[in-house]
């Protein structure tokens, strides 16, 4: 069986993605065996080698908090020289001072819509995560590094239910304020469905955010991943996280599982003619590999079908 879909592009729907991959970061924070971390590195390189343009790669957040990426600083030395293509996860000060020490060029910082998301991940009211941020972003920004933010719970929260469109977007147009380049609105607990997506990015252009500093990051806990990713398309929104095999979920958040699979968003634009730039049997290579790693089988449908196992 060929290993791409046919193409048969479609009117109406961009020309290019970018697919920002966060694997080795949001894929493996929940894992509970510590990987060691040359073969963190190892799966790195092979994402980059597969022609992924962004590699999330880590976080310099709290060891107790989340124990498996306790080897940050480790696995950044190991990469040796990076760029803006390798971000990582940055909660405050303290992991801000610790990236700069290593040379990072682009951190992320990750508010929540809610209140109790807030609290649960960063210890932190809703306000009170702008205030940590505020000299986060400002000094980075100043150092000349590039600076994505996530907002958590764009669609929905476990504790607090539905989320008012406005509070996402009051949230998201605030972490823009303090100087955040590009916005990834998260469905952390991938409750979302298309109608959701649409309305949301729209409420976003209603408030000044042009589509281009909006990325849409999906966890496909109810399946609606590829479709909420169509709805963003038709949107107009051109950046996509996904996380190789379908690796993941957040070690804060309840009912979160993994992202959207790499291989599925790759073998979906392929579909659609987009570019991505992306060689889907090197990724594919790479998800078996990481799933024997961890001594299990990728979720990703893409994955299952096209490594014989369907
Ligand atoms: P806290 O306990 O309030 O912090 O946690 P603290 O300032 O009291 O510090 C506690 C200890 O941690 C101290 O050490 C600090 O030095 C240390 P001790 O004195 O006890 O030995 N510490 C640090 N160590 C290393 N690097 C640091 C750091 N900061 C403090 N940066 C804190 C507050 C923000 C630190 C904590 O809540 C935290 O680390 N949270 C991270 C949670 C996390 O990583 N969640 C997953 C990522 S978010 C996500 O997955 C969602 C996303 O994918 C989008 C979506 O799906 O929606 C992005
Ligand atoms: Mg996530």
């Amino acid at each position: 069986m060929s290993e791409l879909p046919a193409v048969v592009p479609e009117d109406g729907l961009p020309p290019r993605v970018t697919i920002y991959e966060v694997g080795p970061r949001d894929g493996l924070q929940n894992e509970s065996a510590i990987v060691p971390t040359e073969v963190k590195a190892e799966f790195i390189r092979r994402l980059v080698d597969a022609g992924l343009p962004f590699v999330e790669a880590t976080s310099f957040v709290s060891p107790t908090w989340v124990p498996q990426l306790a080897d940050a600083a480790e696995l950044m030395r190991m990469l040796g020289e990076t760029g803006r293509e390798m971000p990582v996860l940055v909660p405050n000060e303290r992991g801000l001072d610790r990236a700069l020490e290593l040379g990072v060029q682009c951190i992320a910082a990750f508010a929540s819509a809610t209140e109790t998301f807030a609290k649960r991940n960063l210890n932190q009211s809703l306000e009170g995560q702008f205030v940590m941020y505020e000299p986060v972003i400002r000094r980075a920004r100043d150092a000349g590094l590039a600076v994505r933010a996530y907002v958590s719970m764009c669609f929905g929260d476990p504790w607090e239910g539905r989320v008012p469109i406005e509070q996402v977007v009051a949230v998201g147009k605030g972490l823009l304020d303090l100087g955040a380049g590009q916005l990834s609105l998260g469905d952390t607990i991938g409750v979302g469905t298309a109608g959701h997506v649409t309305a949301l990015v729209r409420a976003f252009e209603d408030a000044g955010v042009a589509r281009d500093r909006l990325a849409l990051h999906f966890h496909d806990t109810y399946g609606q991943a590829l479709t909420n990713t169509y709805a963003g398309l038709r949107a107009g929104i051109t950046t996509f996280d996904a996380s190789a095999g379908g690796l993941g979920g957040c070690p804060y958040a309840k009912s979160a599982t993994g992202n959207l699979a790499t291989e599925d968003l790759v073998w979906f634009l392929t579909g659609l003619g987009i570019r991505h730039g992306v060689d889907l049997p090197k990724l594919l290579d790479t998800s078996v590999w990481m799933s024997g790693q961890l001594g299990r089988p990728s979720p990703s449908a893409v994955v299952r079908a096209l490594s014989g196992r369907v």
